[in-house]
């Protein structure tokens, strides 16, 4: 058995996702347990080098998690041929610059999403990731959800029959941040620092539904901005130009009908922050986050429509729970698992810069779509 070590430059961990979910839950959580696990039995440990643009927070956070490199230098980084992997967790609108400078650098490169905020962009950081040779991958986080992974399984399992639609509902109230702090960064809501809920959750929902349901063929969305003041992090108001609701209608290849609401400006009653409706010709399931609960068209009640006598059945309790049968890890870390194999074992990662280029011209045509008033086609992307 060998053990290795692979250096992995990691741009933007004071932030909310670059901290929490990628240097705590992943990187340093597969570090604390001696490495990934490689196909022939050995193991790669991670060795993080942080990047930022301030040493003293850096620093505070080096030495809280004993971790040797850190650096407010990208090239110094980047020139650096004991870190070959180069991952991003900036603000959006900062990403693709870094990313072009990574991938000229000959890193491999994993990144959260949106990967960029045109398409061509997106597109353009595809082919240059293509063409150095590098593994590229976006993160993919939602697939790795306990709930989907159990959607996942109905699916193979042949449980829906034909799937007809699936109806979403993803949402929750964000505070306005004036008698009470907002729950998300104020960047989220003005357009130009590359905030909106289309761009944010249309990343998410082009692979969701590509892998669970098949390919997205058109998009009619409608972008709307509900709160338009909002207050900032240093208790200043501002103007909120990013929409901050959109409801949309997905049509694929294989005439399934998804229709999707994602609102930072609705109140939740659910059981989770987002649930997934899918329903075929033989049964349906209900999937959120962790849960997921199904009812077979053999255990289907005959509901007849009847507005003068008061419902007396309870429909909910109609539903089964589906069981965890399993142990379910954090998505982000068994995501970075599955990159870093792919780097060291040089296999092909599907989850790369041009399934985050369709991710981005999800958001783009819905935010088109939204303007001009009508449903836009999306022809296959390739490179
Ligand atoms: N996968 C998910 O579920 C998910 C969830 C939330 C956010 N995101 C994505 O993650 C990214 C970061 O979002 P966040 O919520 O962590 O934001 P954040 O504001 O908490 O963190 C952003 C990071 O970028 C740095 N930064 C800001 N402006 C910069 C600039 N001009 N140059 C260099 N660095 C800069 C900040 O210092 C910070 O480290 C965004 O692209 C967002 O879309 C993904």
């Amino acid at each position: 058995m060998t053990q290795q070590s692979i250096g992995i430059i990691m741009n933007g961990v004071s932030g909310r996702m670059g901290y929490r979910q990628h240097l705590l839950r992943s990187i340093l959580a597969i570090r604390e347990q001696g490495g990934v696990l490689l196909s022939d039995g050995s193991r790669v440990q991670v060795e993080p080098m942080l990047v930022g643009r301030s040493i003293p927070k850096l620093a505070a956070l080096a030495e809280k998690h004993g971790i040797d490199h850190y650096t407010d230098n990208l090239d110094e980084a980047l020139a650096n041929p004991d870190f070959p992997i180069y991952a991003d967790f900036l603000v959006t609108t900062a990403r693709v610059e870094a990313i072009r400078r990574a991938i000229a650098a000959g890193k491999h490169i994993y990144t959260e999403k949106p990967t960029a905020e045109s398409f061509d962009d997106a597109l353009e950081l595809a082919r240059l990731a293509e063409a150095a040779g590098v593994r590229h991958g976006v993160v993919h986080d939602k697939l790795y959800l306990p709930g989907f992974q159990k959607l996942r399984r109905l699916i193979d399992s042949g449980f829906f029959g034909e799937i007809l639609s699936v109806r979403g509902e993803f949402g929750y109230w964000v505070f306005e941040g004036d008698w009470q702090p907002a729950q998300r960064p104020s960047w989220n809501y003005r357009s130009d620092d590359g905030g909106g809920i289309v761009s944010d959750m249309f990343a998410h929902w082009n692979y969701v539904i590509e892998n669970l349901f098949g390919r997205i063929e058109s998009v009619y969305a409608r972008a709307v901005t509900h709160i338009p003041k909002r207050v900032d992090e240093n208790e200043r108001e501002y103007a909120a130009t990013a929409d901050d609701a959109a409801y949309a209608i997905f049509e694929l290849e294989n005439g399934v009908i998804v229709q999707l609401n994602s609102s930072w400006a609705v109140r939740v009653n659910r059981k989770e922050l987002v649930e997934f409706q899918v329903d075929g010709t033989l049964g349906s399931a209900v999937v959120g986050l962790f849960g997921c609960r199904i009812q077979p068209r053999n255990a289907t009640p005959k509901p007849v429509w009847n507005p003068d006598l008061p419902e007396t059945h309870n429909y909910f309790a109609d539903w089964i729970e589906v069981p965890d049968n399993d142990v379910f890890e954090n998505g982000f870390k068994v995501q970075w698992e599955q990159f870093l194999r792919s780097v060291v074992e040089g296999t092909p990662y599907d989850f790369d810069l041009l399934a985050g280029a369709r991710g981005v011209r999800l958001s783009v045509e819905g935010l088109r779509s939204s303007a001009e008033g009508r449903r836009i086609d999306l022809p296959a992307v390739t490179l």
